[in-house]
């Protein structure tokens, strides 16, 4: 039984599970987030509110969330290389916060590291000057033991970049109608259908994994309409914790992008698995087909919840694309993207290696009950057996050194990510990358085996705004597997 054939056998005694299980099945819209469009020229000073908010999620309960300038998580910030970015960014959330600009190329004093705090009242005002290509980042919360619940409860936003090359080359780029944005993350809602998240010693351990899907906002499946051609989906895995294997209903995912830009040519994959903090760009071809949908298969590396709930088959659909009759974007798939060179492993005059603890002997349970779910400054994982610490510098960088990082871990899988560059994978978990993961990146996974990246550093950041490099399941990096570095 596929899971449309559950949904439906099942409509009969969806009674016994109430009125939000009903409208869980229900297919939404998918919401096109707000759209600040910066290429054509700043004149003003951009505005970012962080603000607490109430937000549906699509089931008719006002979930407790935080949102910046929305209800429930920030705007699509789409700028150009060569711009200067002025930010203001404010904040009523009733809590201190930081924005960190995640994939940027930026020195360490306006990356919104956790050093850069914006207390409750308070405004930031950072020019973030855009240097690199054109690429898909984003920003979410780096408050230092409060990233974790900030970022689940709402605070993350999107930045696309774009350059000459990007503008003009022939791809689909009109937003909302052949370039969608796509947030994923997972969620639990309560009885009341609200959204919560809580902590116990299991979640600082797992990371906090949600038991359904939302894109944009909105709970799973969500669909939207297009037009006949290619269709762009640039997707951002926004989970706390949980891998995402993607794949589509029909046909191969045509990936043009990973996290920092353009990959040399499209690679077909029949799926991709995205950890938290990861982007990739993919096309679909809509020309031949009436309906295609982006699936998650969620025992693919996350953990096994729909598994158990949808009668063995872990497939959950994301997003249903339908077609109209009238023409769309007429391009034809790409085979050759970008040319930017990469550094070459035998330029690197440094190597470093990094092992990710997550068992220092912490009694996780405790900590959960003793932080109320923060994850306080709880100093239970570690990084070559230091666990962060906000005044202790762990690694200093020569500006314009090509380095080799290599990455370990105790047990598990953990998503690794540097601050401030891109980096190329030069092995993951001791194999290589798939090539789908060959191009520009800021993450990589690491499991058994040492996952090692060839990463040059062109930015400055000082002792008082240093960059970071952490596992990217947040209660893991809140928990103090996060270390800090300096570029000079
Ligand atoms: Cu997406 Cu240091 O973070
Ligand atoms: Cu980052
Ligand atoms: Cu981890």
């Amino acid at each position: 039984m596929n899971r449309r054939q559950f949904l439906i056998a099942s409509a009969a005694s969806a009674s016994a599970l109430g009125t939000f299980a009903l409208s869980q099945a229900a297919s939404r819209p998918l919401p096109i987030i707000p759209l600040t469009d910066l290429t054509e020229g700043i004149d003003a000073r951009v505005p970012l509110n962080l603000v607490s908010a109430t937000h549906d999620f699509g089931n008719g309960a006002a979930s407790q969330t935080l949102g910046i300038n929305n209800s429930y998580l920030g705007p699509v910030i789409r700028a150009k290389q060569g711009q200067t970015l002025p930010f203001d960014v404010s904040n009523t959330i009733g809590d201190v916060s930081t924005i960190h600009w995640h994939g940027l190329h930026i020195p360490g004093d306006v990356d919104g590291g956790p050093h850069q705090e914006i207390a409750d009242g308070g405004v930031w005002s950072p020019d973030v000057p855009i240097a690199q290509h054109a690429s898909m980042n984003w920003f979410h919360s780096h408050m230092h033991g409060k990233t974790a619940q900030q970022t689940y409860n709402g605070l993350a936003g999107i930045l696309l970049i774009e350059d000459d090359a990007s503008l003009s080359a022939d791809l689909p780029q009109t937003y909302g109608v052949d370039d969608f944005t796509l947030v994923l993350q997972d969620k639990t809602f309560d009885a009341g259908g609200r959204m919560s998240y809580e902590l116990t010693g299991e979640v600082f351990e797992e990371g906090f994994e949600g038991d359904t899907m939302i894109v944009n906002g909105a709970i799973a499946p969500v669909s939207q309409t297009v037009l006949t051609g290619l269709v762009r989906l640039r997707i951002l895995n926004a989970c706390n914790a949980r891998f995402l294997e993607l794949s589509m209903q029909t046909g191969t995912l045509t990936v043009i992008a990973s996290d920092g830009g353009f990959l040399s040519s499209a690679v077909e994959a029949e799926s991709i698995l995205m950890s938290p903090g990861e982007r990739y760009e993919v096309l679909v071809d809509m020309n031949d087909i009436e309906t295609n949908a982006l699936n998650v298969n969620l025992d693919g590396g996350g953990g096994g919840i729909y598994g158990g709930l949808f009668g063995g088959d872990p497939l959950t659909t994301l997003l249903t694309l339908s077609r109209t009759g009238d023409q769309g974007f007429a391009g034809s798939m790409p085979n050759r993207l970008a040319n930017i060179d990469a550094p070459r492993p035998q330029d690197a005059t440094v190597t470093r290696s990094f092992e990710l603890q997550m068992d220092v002997g912490a009694d996780l349970a405790a900590l959960a009950m003793a932080w109320d779910n923060f994850c306080g400054d709880a100093m239970a994982m570690a990084i070559n057996g230091q666990p962060m610490k906000m005044d202790r510098i762990d690694e200093t960088v020569h500006k314009g050194d090509t380095e080799i990082w290599r990455i370990a871990v105790d047990e598990d899988l953990h998503p690794f990510h540097i601050h401030g560059c891109s980096f190329r994978i030069l092995s993951q978990s001791g194999a290589e990358p798939p090539a789908y993961a060959q191009g520009w990146k800021d993450m990589v996974h690491v499991d058994e085996g040492w996952s090692e990246v060839l990463v040059k550093f062109e930015h400055e950041a000082a002792t008082d705004a240093p960059y970071m490099y952490h596992c990217h399941i947040l209660e893991h990096e809140d928990c103090g597997m996060m270390g800090q570095f300096t570029v000079t």
